[in-house]
């Protein structure tokens, strides 16, 4: 009897000690969702010299959507940026080793390259694909090229409702917006140098929490571009700043101003205009990193990208780096405004017709044409 009993505990007690190895094992690593072996199967987003990767925000959103296929292929996922400047010299990874480098230890039998670039009729295709990449069971290395956000209609697609939900997501909400500040930070760390300069400027930008941060990105476009907006835009920006928050605050409120653009003299500008408030801002961050040529500038932008994690509201133009800096916050949408034209289905028609101008609450996904 006494063994019997002995017998009993020894059984529960091993249960526990499996099921606490079980949790403490990354489940990912067990859980075979398309039947292909870990491990020896990836998934790298790719950005080389002769690529056309879009800037910060399309990279961004196509690592994102990647990483999202990672998941639902069970691939393991990494990252090639390789473009004017080595990006691992300035993200490093975090929960997950991203670095395309660690690929040497495998042997590649076959390699696939995707370049969807950005054709949107993807979306379409993902949204009723049964089987993702089941034609690719077999290859080692898929390699996407992309600068959208591909993945999003995978939260529409009924064929991915319990691999999605087996991954312990909503699948409504199985969206680069949602997931973002998540995914993000689960990804990158910056690099110790500038992870110091990022921890004394946020320390100067909010010394205390009852600081609240502005932020206002003025993207006037590239020099000559059809899209390139009148200079006097800027002015809009202040005043709806001023009228909207500065002129309606008391005195328990106080607020500093981030400014980030991509002309230099913009920032200046803000500093001029705000006389009697702290305005921040980066030099050297106005680059378009796809056409940059060095390190020092592809930094500045990215910790820019970091800082704005720390808005309390967003006043961006219409444009990927300041939507999606501000959707890097836990709460995508609070305060949220973006200069964008008052009809959405003329942008929808022409991405770059740019008139009729206003400052719109961003609070919906479909509240503006954004893709
Ligand atoms: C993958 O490899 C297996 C075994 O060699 C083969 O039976 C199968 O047809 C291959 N699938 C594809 C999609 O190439
Ligand atoms: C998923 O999220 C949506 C929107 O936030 C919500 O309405 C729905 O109830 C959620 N579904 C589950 C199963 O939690
Ligand atoms: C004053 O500011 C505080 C903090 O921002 C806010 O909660 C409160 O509603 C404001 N009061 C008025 C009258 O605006
Ligand atoms: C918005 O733009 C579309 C296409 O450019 C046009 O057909 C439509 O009439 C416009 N709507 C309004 C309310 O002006």
């Amino acid at each position: 009897m006494k063994n019997y009993k002995k017998l009993i505990i020894v059984v529960i007690f091993t249960l526990i000690v499996i099921k606490i190895s079980f949790l403490l094992t990354n489940q990912k690593n067990i859980v075979t969702i398309s039947g292909i072996k870990k491990n020896d199967y990836f998934i790298q987003y790719e950005c080389s010299q002769n690529d056309l990767c879009g800037g910060w925000a399309d990279r961004v959103k196509a690592i994102m959507s990647t990483y999202a296929f990672s998941l639902l292929t069970n691939r393991k996922f990494l990252i090639k940026i390789t473009k004017n400047c080595d990006f691992n010299k300035i993200l490093v990874p975090n929960e997950i080793d991203w670095n395309y480098k660690n690929l040497k230890d495998f042997k590649i039998s076959d390699k696939k390259v995707l370049s969807y670039r950005w054709n949107f009729e993807y979306n379409e295709i993902f949204r009723k694909e049964k089987d993702l990449y089941s034609e690719y069971i077999n290859t080692s290395l898929i390699v996407i090229k992309a600068g959208f956000m591909f993945s999003d209609p995978f939260a529409e697609n009924v064929f991915l409702k319990s691999k999605i939900e087996k991954l312990g997501y909503n699948q409504s909400n199985f969206k680069i917006v949602y997931l973002l500040h998540e995914w993000y930070k689960k990804l990158f760390k910056l690099n110790d140098k500038m992870n110091k300069e990022y921890e004394i400027f946020i320390k100067k930008l909010k010394p205390n929490l009852n600081t609240k941060i502005i932020c206002t990105q003025v993207r006037i476009g590239d020099p000559g571009s059809q899209a390139e907006l009148d200079k006097k835009v800027t002015y809009q920006f202040w005043n709806f700043i001023k009228d909207n928050f500065l002129d309606k605050k008391n005195d328990s409120t106080e607020y500093a101003i981030y400014v980030t653009s991509d002309r230099e003299n913009v920032k200046l500008e803000a500093k001029n205009f705000f006389l009697n408030y702290q305005v921040f801002y980066l030099e050297k961050s106005s680059q378009h990193i796809d056409v940059g040529t060095d390190c020092q500038s592809t930094e500045n932008v990215i910790l820019d990208f970091h800082i704005m994690q720390n808005c309390d509201i967003g006043v961006v133009s219409h444009s990927g780096f300041g939507i999606l800096g501000l959707w890097n916050r836990p709460r995508p949408f609070s305060n949220l405004f973006v200069y964008t034209n008052k009809n959405q289905s003329d942008l929808r028609k022409s991405y770059w017709n740019r008139r009729d101008m206003f400052f719109k609450k961003y609070t919906n996904l479909d509240d503006i044409f954004f893709t």
